[in-house]
């Protein structure tokens, strides 16, 4: 008789599997980062899932045994029903979304408001502690909108998170940037760091280091293309999807990428991706 499949509420409960599943809301972007590694922009295809498959996606993903979801883009709120939408998925498993923090002016700071208490965290990119340095990465005006709109939203009883992308920061300037967020209302355990992977547009500029699969934690993440090995795979060189961290076309159901995904870190010790601490 053959041993019973491994459960992804096992493979969780054990550290071997990332309790997170991410979703791709959508691709495009009102900017264009310098490094994105998914060549986002206002006019690439949009790639997008609906608001009925991201709450399936979640659906399916707490009774599997996941424990949290992540939403990334392109820029998520541009997502024409996102903080609702987040609502929603909040009730199923909390969540964190990435944004680029460029977008909450007053009406959609009101409309945000609905996640005031809930298991929401909205990551917002900050890069450098100064304008010109922060702005030469991700597009004018970037520093400003953000230091603007992270106060608003903490004062909104918001959870706001620090992604810091960078080549390399020197402590000095680190120093200068973890100020600056104590100072916007957000703590140290809100803050992460991470470098500039090789991918997308960031591979084309010579930016960034290579990551391999191997560095890569095995976090399930499901796009308009399918499902992928980590948020940092299906990421867009030339106006193509890359499909090197491609696990299952099939993203429905969802055992179907998660049962994959599961044969493929059978031999992993739990931690064998942190290597580059790449989150
Ligand atoms: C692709 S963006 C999507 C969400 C949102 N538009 C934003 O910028 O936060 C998600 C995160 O990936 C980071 N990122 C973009 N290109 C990267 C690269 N080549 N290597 C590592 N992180 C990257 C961004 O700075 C951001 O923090
Ligand atoms: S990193 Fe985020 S904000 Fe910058 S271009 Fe890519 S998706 Fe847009």
């Amino acid at each position: 008789m053959t041993a019973p499949a491994t459960t992804v509420r096992e493979a969780v409960a054990r550290e071997q599997l990332p309790g997170r599943v991410w979703m791709y809301s959508n691709y495009h972007c009102n900017i264009a980062c310098h490094y994105c590694l998914t060549e986002s922009a206002p006019g690439v295809p949009r790639r997008d899932l609906t608001p009925e498959t991201m709450l399936d996606v979640a659906r399916q993903a707490r009774d599997l045994g996941f424990t949290d979801l992540g939403v990334t883009g392109g820029e998520t709120f541009l997502m024409p029903r996102m903080p609702e939408l987040l609502a929603e998925m909040a009730e199923i498993l909390p969540v964190v979304v990435l944004t680029n923090g460029t977008l909450f002016r007053r009406r959609l700071l009101e409309r945000v408001q609905v996640l005031a208490g809930l298991p929401v965290a909205l990551q917002i990119s900050l890069d450098r502690p100064d304008a010109d340095a922060n702005d030469a990465m991700r597009a004018p005006d970037n520093f400003r909108k953000v230091v603007a709109a992270i106060p608003a939203l903490v004062e909104r009883g918001i959870t706001v998170r620090i992604a810091t992308t960078v080549e390399s920061i020197e402590d000095v300037e680190l120093d200068r940037l973890c100020a600056l967020h104590r100072g916007l209302g957000v703590p140290d355990s809100e803050h992460i760091i991470r470098p500039i992977i090789s991918r997308g547009r960031a591979e084309d500029a010579g930016y960034g280091v290579h990551a391999a699969q191997s560095d890569l934690p095995a976090e399930l993440t499901i796009t308009a293309d399918g499902a992928f090995w980590s948020p940092f795979g299906p990421t867009v060189r030339n106006g193509v999807v890359d499909t090197d961290l491609l696990i299952t076309r099939t993203v429905d159901p969802l055992s179907v990428p998660a049962q994959a995904l599961l044969a493929l870190v059978g031999g992993r010790d739990p931690g064998a991706d942190s290597t580059l601490n790449i989150r």
